[in-house]
């Protein structure tokens, strides 16, 4: 069957990763989780301490990153590899989420991460989540999907996830977080965070995950007819 690149856009903590997981186990394509890639960098940075307003700095130790996704075939997950170690539970920490927005709106990082980003498309059969995929990477894909949620149940759902790895976090430095990030994410100057003019937006405050994945495969049927 012919394949077709699927983009996933939206503000922090909408589900975007969890659908396009669901989409990819679903259609057996590709996951790819764009923000896992600033994350790993925004942690080369923090460790190797590369200030990222500094831009020969920045373009000195890009070459020195080498990233790779590991696939899980029974759960569809994938977990991000840097440099050859297995970073994915670093890159969730606060520290990294606190770093990645600023980060990610450097334009040298940019455009290292996209160059990876469109060479991953080349054989399509892909689904990427990210802020910038349907703009920027893949402005040609097939089916865009612009998720959006209720900034309440969007709180809910990051705290019900970090509280698991860290107890002590509180609802406020989540919510202070997620309002920071969707703020520089999209007010910077390189692809700021934009929904498509071609994308379908999803509100899923009230949907079940399958009833979201039920929705999104009719989408695709109807672009694949
Ligand atoms: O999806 P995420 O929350 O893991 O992304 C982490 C950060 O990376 C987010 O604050 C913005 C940035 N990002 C980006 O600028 N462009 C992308 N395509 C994906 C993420």
């Amino acid at each position: 069957m012919r394949k077709i690149i699927i983009t996933i856009d939206g503000y922090s903590s909408c589900g975007k990763s969890t659908l396009a997981k669901q989409l990819a186990k679903e259609l057996n394509y590709v996951f790819v989780d764009s923000g896992a890639m600033y994350r790993a960098i925004t942690l080369y940075f923090l460790r190797n301490h590369i200030d990222w307003n500094m831009t020969e700095e920045v373009v000195g130790a890009l070459p020195n990153i080498t990233l790779d996704f590991a696939y899980n075939d029974l759960d569809g997950t994938s977990d991000m590899i840097m440099n050859d170690e297995n970073v994915e539970m670093l890159i969730r920490e606060m520290l990294v989420s606190e770093n990645v927005s600023e980060v990610a709106a450097v334009k040298e990082v940019r455009a290292f991460a996209v160059a990876q980003q469109q060479q991953m498309g080349l054989k399509k059969g892909i689904v990427m989540d990210g802020r910038d995929i349907g703009t920027t990477v893949f402005p040609n894909a097939e089916l865009k999907i612009f998720v959006t949620a209720d900034p309440a149940v969007r709180v809910e759902r990051r705290y019900r996830e970090l509280f698991l790895k860290n107890p002590h976090i509180t609802i406020e430095e989540i919510r202070d977080n997620l309002e920071m990030r969707d703020y520089i994410d999209s007010n910077r100057e390189v692809s700021p965070l934009r929904k498509a003019e071609d994308a379908i937006v999803l509100d899923n405050s009230n949907l079940t995950k399958e009833e979201q994945l039920t929705k999104v495969l009719g989408w695709v049927k109807e672009k694949l007819n």
